[in-house]
């Protein structure tokens, strides 16, 4: 047997444990293993039961992902997935109880083994869930055979389309689990399939029909559901075909339902959407390798924290820290300005719990963890101070020479500048190995992304902290280098470009929002800045002006700078790109500003003309990739999928989408690049095509590895 299932006997009952590190997934011959060592449970006269456990920290976290990519064909997919399925056929019809004993988690084939099994325990803190959508595929292996067999269609739906897992208590009410364990786990296990042993009790989940009722009912439940996902899953495949693969196992009996599933399977597996979530998931974990920070460097505990600026951005702060319970002191000029921060932390926090995502009880807790103050009291016992004041290179020079004199050698510096020098801020705190850049993204509770900026003096330690710290905070780090707008702003310049651009062209403000929607975009470039408000870049672009600078080469267009100068900031004023309604978020487009930009463009001698959708995502998503080859040229990301988690994770690139990255992979880079070279021609010289896109373009080569 091999040494990744082992098998042994306690109390007469066979105990076939995984222990393949580190997250015991089904690959290098696990299955087989598993079918083995069941096998011969049933025939050893030493066992009158089986319990199937994990080692190590977890169950099963499903089918090893990498081994997707092999399959290239849909007939080679539905002959792997038949091979499972009869695998999982084999365990139901083992002879003697077989248990799954679950700890950590049983995930995707985890939870298809599990469920395969006749009963299955586990410990109170174990999670289960069937989160193959998050990889752009339905359950393989029976999921969605199974999963309503024993918990209703009602919660299968949800789980096989939100992918989120439940836990131990909820999926044991549910039926998913026969028992929580409060003791040991094995112990427990052992215990109750000697019981069923002694009472001769084997259920077979196939067999199962009750909990999926009414044929009428549970079809009415998967159209529902279609519904809901027409609004949260815009542009994705897998979760309609998990609702597609659910309501076959309604309407068909268990055998046919399977076949569907593995037909559907196959679909979504050779679909770029799953390449594209696949490449997602390994990137989002690479992020985390630094070259030159190996796993061991020593890295500080963050257990108290300090903002200087309550404004918005240093709110969101605040709260991020406190969610995740650390207590945090925020700092700003005057108790009227600390008061309007804490009032719309507060506000936020309420929000939260009129939706029923946070009790009550929970929200005092986590407002006590900040403490108001308009001094720097304090800050000598925090191991990090977070600068969010007002983007002002003086103003926040001023604040890094305090900081340097008020907190700890040790402490952390950093910085939430979306766009100044780190390495200037650093110098005038003193001690400039202690400075980082830490750019959070609005809302800073919400947004997933920190860009962890590190300066030319960064220390080593203070990089493997901070990656530590975005863990802990929820959010994904994502070290970048120090140049003007580190990775996000400085490629969102170049999409905000060819945006105005294409609205002097002609395109009008909601053609361009909406094209970027449909790709999946949660929110175009206009109705996005009217969220961010006009003012601010504005502000950032009057700083680069004072400078003889310009964010991205090329036309610059005057349409923001008229928009300002009407007053329209955006949602803020009622007026932006769009106009609102009072207290209304809806879009509303206002020819105004189409009138505003057919202006410019006869100023600058445009001649308008109908914009296809298709040219608009394809300008700017040129433009994206262009740039981002620059900035690997450059050495400001370390690899091309670093990017590509900053654009999903800051700005809502949509997953299935794999990042701006791995979508000109899979437009092609030859195409990328003859684009670039059509609009230089067409446009100016200010198009030039990166000396890395033309490299890897003239070796059919892209980005990416795993792209093709
Ligand atoms: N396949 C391959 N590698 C996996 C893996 C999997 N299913 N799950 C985790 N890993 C790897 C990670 O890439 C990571 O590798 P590195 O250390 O080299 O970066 C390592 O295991 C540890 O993973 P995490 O950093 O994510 O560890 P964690 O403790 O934070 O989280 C976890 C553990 C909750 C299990 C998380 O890893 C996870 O969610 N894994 C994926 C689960 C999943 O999607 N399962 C479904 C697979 S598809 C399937 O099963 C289809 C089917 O029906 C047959």
């Amino acid at each position: 047997m091999s040494q990744l299932v082992r098998y042994e006997v306690r109390d007469r009952v066979a105990v076939v444990t995984i222990d393949n590190p580190p997250v015991n997934a089904l690959s290098g011959g696990v299955p087989e293993a598993i079918s083995e060592a069941v096998e011969r449970a049933g025939q050893d006269p030493a066992a009158n039961a089986i319990v199937l456990i994990g080692a190590g920290t977890t169950f099963i976290a499903g089918a090893d992902i990498n081994i997707f990519k092999e399959l290239r064909t849909r007939e080679q997919s539905i002959e792997r997935s038949s091979a499972i399925h009869a695998r999982l056929t084999m365990l139901e019809d083992a002879s003697k109880p077989l248990v799954a004993a679950i700890h950590g988690h049983a995930l995707g084939g985890g939870l298809e083994f599990a469920m395969a099994c006749h009963y299955r325990v586990a410990v109170a803190t174990a999670r289960v869930g069937q989160p193959e959508v998050h990889l752009g595929i339905i359950p393989g292996a029976g999921g969605t055979q199974r999963l309503p067999r024993l918990c209703g269609p009602a919660l299968a739906l949800e789980m096989c389309t939100d992918g989120r897992p439940v836990d131990a208590t909820r999926a044991r009410e549910a039926g998913i689990l026969d028992a929580v364990i409060a003791g040991d786990l094995l112990d427990g296990a052992i215990a109750f399939a000697t019981a069923r042993a002694a009472a001769n009790e084997r259920r077979r989940t196939r067999d199962l029909r009750e909990k999926i009722g009414d044929r009428a009912a549970g079809i009415a439940a998967c159209d529902a559901m279609r519904a809901a996902l027409g609004k949260t899953a815009r542009g994705a495949r897998a979760p309609f075909a998990a609702v597609e693969a659910i309501e076959a196992g309604i309407t068909l009996d268990f055998d046919a339902g399977s076949r569907r599933e593995m037909e559907l399977f196959a679909d979504c597996v050779l679909s770029t959407e799953s390449k594209a979530m696949r490449h997602l998931f390994f990137a989002e974990r690479e992020v985390a390798k630094i070259p030159d920070v190996p796993k061991d460097t020593p890295s500080r505990k963050i257990t108290r924290a300090a903002i200087v600026g309550a404004g918005t951005m240093g709110g969101g702060i605040a709260m991020a820290y406190a969610n995740a319970g650390i207590p945090v002191l925020l700092k700003d000029v005057d108790q009227a300005t600390l008061d309007r921060g804490l009032a719309i932390i507060r506000r936020n926090y309420e929000s939260t719990v009129s939706k029923g995502k946070m009790t009550p009880e929970a929200m005092a807790t986590t407002l006590a963890r900040i403490t108001p103050t308009t001094s720097y009291d304090g800050f000598g016992d925090v191991d990090i101070a977070v600068e969010a004041v007002f983007e002002h290179m003086d103003l926040k020079k001023t604040t890094f020479a305090d900081l340097g004199r008020v907190t700890r050698p040790d402490t952390i510096l950093a910085s939430n500048t979306s766009t100044l020098d780190i390495d200037e801020l650093a110098a005038s705190s003193g001690r400039p190995a202690q400075v980082v850049g830490h750019h959070f993204f609005s809302p800073a509770n919400v947004m997933k992304l920190l860009e962890i900026v590190r300066g030319h003096d960064t220390s080593k330690d203070v990089i493997a902290t901070s990656l530590k710290l975005a863990k802990q905070l929820n959010k994904v780090g994502v070290v970048v280098g120090n140049c003007f707008g580190f990775v996000a702003n400085r490629m969102l310049a170049y999409y905000m470009r060819e945006s105005y651009l294409l609205l002097e062209e002609g395109a009008s403000v909601s053609q361009i929002d909406n094209a970027l929607t449909d790709l999946g975009l949660p929110v175009g470039p206009f109705g996005m800045q009217d969220i961010a408000g006009i003012d601010v870049g504005w502000r950032i672009r009057q700083h680069l002006k004072s400078s003889g600078k310009t964010r991205a080469e090329g036309p610059q267009s005057a349409v923001p700078d008229r928009l300002y100068e009407m007053g329209r900031y955006g949602q803020k004023t009622g007026a932006g790109w769009y106009r609102y309604e009072s207290g209304s978020r809806t879009r509303i487009p206002d020819p105004i500003v189409d009138d505003v930009a057919a202006e410019e463009a006869v100023r600058r001698g445009v001649t308008r003309r109908a914009v296809s959708n298709e040219e608009i995502i394809a300008r700017i998503m040129t433009a994206l990739a262009n740039e981002g080859a620059r900035v690997l040229e450059e050495g400001y990301a370390i690899r091309a999928s670093d990017i590509d988690v900053v654009y999903v994770n800051g700005f809502g690139f949509p997953r299935h989408r794999g990042g701006p990255m791995f979508y000109a992979d899979t437009v092609g880079l030859a195409t990328v690049l003859a684009r670039v070279n059509e609009y230089r021609a067409r446009f100016g010289d200010y198009w030039q095509p990166s000396p890395m896109l033309k490299k890897l373009a003239s070796e059919g080569r892209g980005f990416h590895s795993d792209a093709e």
